[in-house]
């Protein structure tokens, strides 16, 4: 991944492959344009005019220098119209352009500059080039850059000048570490569920927890048994890969209430029993990714350090029809005790993550949030751009919304309609595990997890639409996306900032 750094250069002398300048709708130069514009001698925004270069975000241009400026190579972006132009014109630029990035080894850029918050321009620079960046090759013969006749060569980002070189250092240096994390998840999560088994990833948790400096504890099959995680234990009874139950802890601040998060982590979800069609399959190796993010979330912020402290803890199981699988009309008992029957073994995530609501919730953290691919209804209802979210608690919900915002990772709500609560009721068992009907089926599924948290205020995130891309997007390639990591991490973050833990209990 390329590297980010501030210099005092200017775009004329830097030494650099290219320069990036931006430019707004209606062919408004940015910062640096004029510099350049006087060295090479033109009028570059009408040399745009000219090649019909209109400025919608990520539209580029590149020209040559001919010697007149120390890089050989100019390219403006566009930004969209000037009057909305901030960090998330600038990330979505930056993600649009970085395969035209590719080929210079390094590249000084303005971008930073655009934007009322040059911190908040240079963390979105940095996350944007570095998630466009990201290739996930490694079942390749050989690796895309060594294959391709134009192989990827960036490995250098230069920010030029700008009012404030402490903010843009730390922006860059935040987003990175924000990027990273969440393509970290990208890589968990695009591996496929013969190799990502939940050992194997419980042991991807304890590796990272010791590279960065976080408690890690894996529980096995028989601690699980012993624990009462009848949720866990039954997904995972009809697999050869035995369930695992990943608990990462991050003290920041003394023994203040912690935050407590956890995800879905079906390492594979054949639909069980309840056997899914062979299309709907295809993409169920990430199944997981709730759970990754979580993870990733747990490495920045243990690179970060924010004053709050953090609790993770992650069911991993795989989701299989072999002979001791559970079968339609089981009942299993849940960590706590509460019971749920079981009428389709594909409505596993709920049953997973009933343990680990439960378990987070004896530690009577201020809040709990849950990220899972949970339900196809949720992806229906927002598509690949939005996740889902509903909660007990309006502040936190508002708090996860305005995160996903500032990240460019945006969420919308759907609401926890008590209406439905009575579609889940049990003859035989305190709660069942999919409604009487298919309508609502995000809700049903909120409604199901609320079930175990007590009194904790908590907020879900349904990220089965926005977690991994099959289809052609405008930013991002198919497959992981990383959603939802860097909403966790800046939520965390935020909360840090904010300071004290007993106020957000105070609200619920
Ligand atoms: N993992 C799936 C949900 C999913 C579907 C994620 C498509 C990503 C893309 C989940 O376990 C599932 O199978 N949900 C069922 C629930 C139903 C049986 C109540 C669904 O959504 O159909
Ligand atoms: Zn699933
Ligand atoms: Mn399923």
């Amino acid at each position: 991944m390329p590297s980010f750094a501030v210099s005092p250069a200017s775009p004329v002398a830097v030494s650099a492959d290219l320069v990036l300048l931006p430019f707004h709708e209606g062919r408004v130069a940015g910062p640096g344009v004029p510099e350049v514009q006087e060295a090479l001698g033109g009028d570059l925004m009408a040399v745009l005019k000219e090649h019909r270069v209109t400025g919608k975000v990520g539209d580029s241009f590149t020209l040559p220098t001919f010697g007149r400026l120390k890089a050989g190579s100019v390219m403006l972006v566009g930004l969209g119209p000037k009057e909305e132009a901030g960090s998330t014109a600038v990330r979505k630029a930056a993600l649009k352009v970085s395969g035209r990035l590719a080929k210079f080894a390094t590249v000084a850029t303005t971008l930073h500059q655009v934007g009322d918050d040059p911190g908040e321009s240079a963390h979105a620079l940095a996350e944007g080039v570095t998630l466009g960046a990201y290739r996930f090759d490694r079942y390749k013969e050989r690796p895309i850059d060594e294959a391709s006749r134009e192989p990827r060569r960036l490995k250098r980002v230069l920010v030029l000048g700008g009012d404030d070189r402490k903010a843009s250092r730390a922006g860059l240096k935040r987003g990175s570490v924000y990027a990273e994390a969440a393509n970290w998840a990208r890589d968990l999560v695009n591996t496929p569920a013969l190799d990502a088994t939940p050992e194997y990833l419980a042991g991807q948790a304890k590796e990272m927890a010791k590279a960065v400096g976080l408690t890690c504890k894996v529980w096995t099959k028989a601690e699980l048994a012993r624990g009462g995680f009848g949720g866990i234990l039954g997904v995972g009874r009809g697999s050869a890969n035995e369930p695992r139950f990943v608990e990462l802890t991050y003290r920041g601040a003394g023994d203040s209430q912690p935050i407590a998060i956890t995800g879905k982590g079906i390492t594979f979800d054949s639909g069980g029993l309840s056997l899914k069609q062979p299309e709907w399959m295809e993409t169920m190796k990430d199944d997981m990714s709730g759970g990754a993010a979580t993870l990733a979330a747990m490495r920045a912020i243990a690179e970060l350090k924010p004053k709050v402290n953090v609790v993770a803890a992650i069911p991993f199981a795989e989701n299989m029809p072999g002979g001791s699988a559970i079968r339609p009309g089981d009942v299993l008992r849940h960590r706590g005790g509460k019971t749920s029957e079981v009428l389709n073994t594909d409505a596993e995530g709920r049953l997973v993550l009933a343990d680990a609501l439960a378990f987070l919730a004896e530690k009577k953290p201020r809040v709990i949030i849950d990220s899972a691919t949970l339900t196809g209804a949720a992806m229906i209802a927002l598509g690949y751009d939005l996740w889902a979210v509903m909660g007990t608690d309006q502040g936190l919900v508002e708090d996860l919304l305005a995160a996903g915002r500032a990240e460019g990772e945006p969420g919308w709500e759907l609401p926890l309609w008590e209406g439905y609560r009575r579609s889940i009721e049990s003859t035989i068992a305190d709660v069942r595990n999919v409604a009487t009907t298919r309508y609502g089926g995000a809700i049903n599924a909120g409604l199901f997890l609320r079930e175990f948290v007590g009194d904790v205020p908590w907020a879900h995130m349904d990220v089965a639409g926005t977690a991994f891309i099959d289809t052609s997007h405008e930013f991002w390639p198919k497959g992981a996306t990383g959603c939802p990591a860097r909403t966790l991490i800046r939520y965390v973050e935020e909360q840090a900032a904010r300071g004290d833990g007993a106020s957000r209990r105070a609200r619920a």
